[in-house]
């Protein structure tokens, strides 16, 4: 057995899916929202007996490794390494290839986190840089955790330690830890500066963040945090700082409270709130909302955002709105600076805030009409206009409903006017990426889809009930089907069941892989198809949409049939073989009558 398999074999598909997904059981299957795609009804189906899933949305599909590899967007070597551990097996043998740069670097940064911790505990600045880390609130414990550290104020003490654990130098600049002067000589990126890992979600070094020395804030011009620069492990779009360790409890808890800094991330968990991630000081992404949307579709914010306009020009919320996500906003007292600091004078204030946190459309309108009145004409339209856009940008018409009727009863401009006045204002890019989903199929495609449509129907059926193969098998032939792998799927299906009577999935699946068939890849599709579709179907349920579907496809192949005759005998008259035009009048002939004679099967 490969190392793949016997990881596959160990493995349950559900929990592992489970770490990233929410699942929910439907029969005997397992539903979840897409991670790969938008959706807001779930079209994700595992199924715990085949250890398979599938999404019928965005079609993607597979087997637990190519989830994950997916997920962590990982190597397929890579994938195997991490999840060895999780299901104990011991990857015995690492080609050169195999163990690739990736592990290279990513060894590397750990390494680098170790050391750092070291001179944080060590050096003589690092011992005060722990002090200060100390008399900022953070508990020793803290520290270890989140692996603190300190690099040296010196210009090659972490490339000199790195190359002396055989790192070399191409490593130490992909892993982002070092950088190049003018003059060509290497030098230590986070000198004289607090470090702090920044992890990936399975809780891999993958970069650094780096406070300045607190001595030298206000002397040493630049920023008071620098970061790694993107390299082949990190990008900083996609990433969240903390949500590795924050994982389990956002999906315990059901929300994920998101600050900016990286301090005030970890001020957070040490006292208890461990549900929460940093953005790192900047608006979230549309790549990090998907991540975390992973495991909530919940998020509380703790921004810096006074007033109203900032909050409507926020590109994260922006995009949060789109994807319809829960949005909530934590407010601290003015003399918070934020989370970290209303932590460190009174933990009960921010806990009070978050639970008296407050959807972001309500908050924003409170700041918009505060101060205004609305009895002037000037302060109404301006009301509605800054509301109207805010409201444009709710993916969810339930919401975009609710604030139509909020926005008309507070200040007295009907619902329709609302309405109408925002048909000249551009649409959201969801709802632009709406419309291009749902633009109108050409001729060609039309007939192509209902076809495959209705074969991808009659072969799930067929798969989940084998015993109707024969049945199927007298109506329909293989060539009834206008697609060639459907077809030629068809047509194993019969021939295995001819021979074997039976319909065993797994070995099926594997008949098929020794046939070298290319028709392999839809088997998994068209199971779960089935599972999520029929689970619910007793035999009769079974037999009567089966009738209908074989009933369709007769339709549809004689009536091609016919239409192929037809062009046929244009060609034949043009001709002068008479026999041949005879034959194919009565071919036509006989197609008709059969097609006729088709009312049910
Ligand atoms: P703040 O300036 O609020 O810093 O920036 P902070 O988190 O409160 O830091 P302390 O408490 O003084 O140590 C918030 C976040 O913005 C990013 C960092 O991620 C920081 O945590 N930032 C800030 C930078 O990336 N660069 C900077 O120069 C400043
Ligand atoms: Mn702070």
């Amino acid at each position: 057995m490969s190392p793949a398999e016997e990881i596959k074999t160990k493995l349950d598909i559900v929990e592992v899916l489970r770490e990233y997904i929410q699942v929910k059981a439907v029969g005997a299957n397992f539903q979840a929202l897409c991670p790969f795609h938008r959706e807001k009804s779930p079209s994700f189906v595992i199924s715990p007996d085949k250890q398979i899933w599938h999404c019928f949305g965005c079609g993607k599909g597979g087997d637990v490794l190519s989830f994950v590899q997916e997920m962590e967007g990982l190597s397929f070597p890579d994938t195997l390494r991490l999840l060895a551990p999780k299901a104990g097996v011991i990857l015995k043998y690492e080609s050169k290839q195999e163990y690739s740069k990736r592990g290279r670097i990513l060894d590397c940064l750990q390494v680098a986190a170790k050391q750092g911790q070291y001179w944080l505990e060590n050096d003589d600045t690092g011992k005060k840089m722990k002090t200060y880390l100390l008399k900022r609130g953070l508990s020793e414990e803290t520290l270890k955790e989140w692996q603190v550290g300190y690099n040296p104020d010196a210009w090659t003490a972490m490339l000199e330690y790195l190359r002396s654990q055989k790192f070399k130098d191409e490593e130490i600049f992909a892993a982002g830890l070092a950088g190049r002067s003018d003059r060509g000589s290497a030098y230590d990126r986070f000198r004289d500066r607090i470090t702090f890992p920044i992890k990936d979600v399975s809780g891999n070094v993958i970069a650094f963040t780096a406070r300045i020395n607190p001595e030298k804030e206000k002397t040493i011009p630049g920023g008071k945090y620098i970061n790694s620069p993107q390299t082949e492990v990190y990008d900083k779009s996609r990433v969240l700082f903390a949500l590795d360790k924050a994982k389990k409890a956002i999906k315990e808890r059901g929300f994920a409270i998101v600050v900016e800094g990286q301090m005030d991330a970890i001020a957070c968990h040490q006292h208890g709130f461990s549900n929460t991630v940093a953005s790192s000081g900047t608006a979230l992404t549309a790549e990090q909302l998907l991540l975390l949307k992973r495991f909530t579709n919940n998020l509380a914010l703790s921004f810096d955002m006074d007033n109203a306009g900032q909050l409507a020009a926020d590109r994260g919320i922006r995009e949060a709105m789109a994807q319809d996500i829960n949005l909530k906003v934590i407010l601290l007292s003015k003399e918070y600076k934020d989370p970290d600091q209303c932590l460190q004078s009174n933990p009960d204030d921010f806990k009070q805030a978050v639970i008296n946190s407050r959807p972001v459309m309500e908050y924003y309108f409170d700041k918009i009409i505060a101060g205004k009145d609305l009895t002037k004409l000037a302060d109404k339209k301006e009301v509605v206009k800054l509301m109207l856009t805010m409201i444009m940008k709710l993916a969810n018409k339930i919401d975009q409903e609710f604030w139509f009727k909020r926005l008309a009863e507070s200040t007295g401009v009907s619902e329709q006017i609302l309405r109408e006045s925002v048909v000249v204002s551009k649409p959201t890019s969801r709802q632009v990426a709406q419309k291009a989903e749902i633009k109108p199929p050409t001729a060609a495609e039309t007939t192509i889809n209902r076809d495959e449509r209705l074969s991808d129907i009659l072969l799930a059926i067929l798969l989940k009930a084998p015993d109707y193969i024969p049945y199927a098998a007298s109506h329909l032939e293989p060539r009834d089907l206008l697609l060639e792998n459907l077809s030629q799927f068809y047509k194993n299906l019969i021939i295995y069941y001819n021979k074997f009577a039976v319909l065993d999935y797994d070995a099926f699946r594997l008949y098929l892989q020794e046939q070298d068939d290319k028709s392999i890849n839809i088997i998994d599709r068209l199971a779960l198809l089935a599972e999520r579709d029929y689970y619910d179907y007793d035999d009769n349920g079974l037999k009567s949409e089966l009738s209908k579907v074989l009933l369709e496809l007769k339709k549809f192949s004689l009536k091609r049939q016919i239409k192929t005759l037809q062009n046929q005998i244009g060609a034949a008259e043009a001709g002068s073989d008479k026999t041949d035009l005879n034959n194919l009048m009565t071919d036509i002939k006989n197609l008709t009558e059969q097609l006729n004679s088709l009312r049910s099967l």
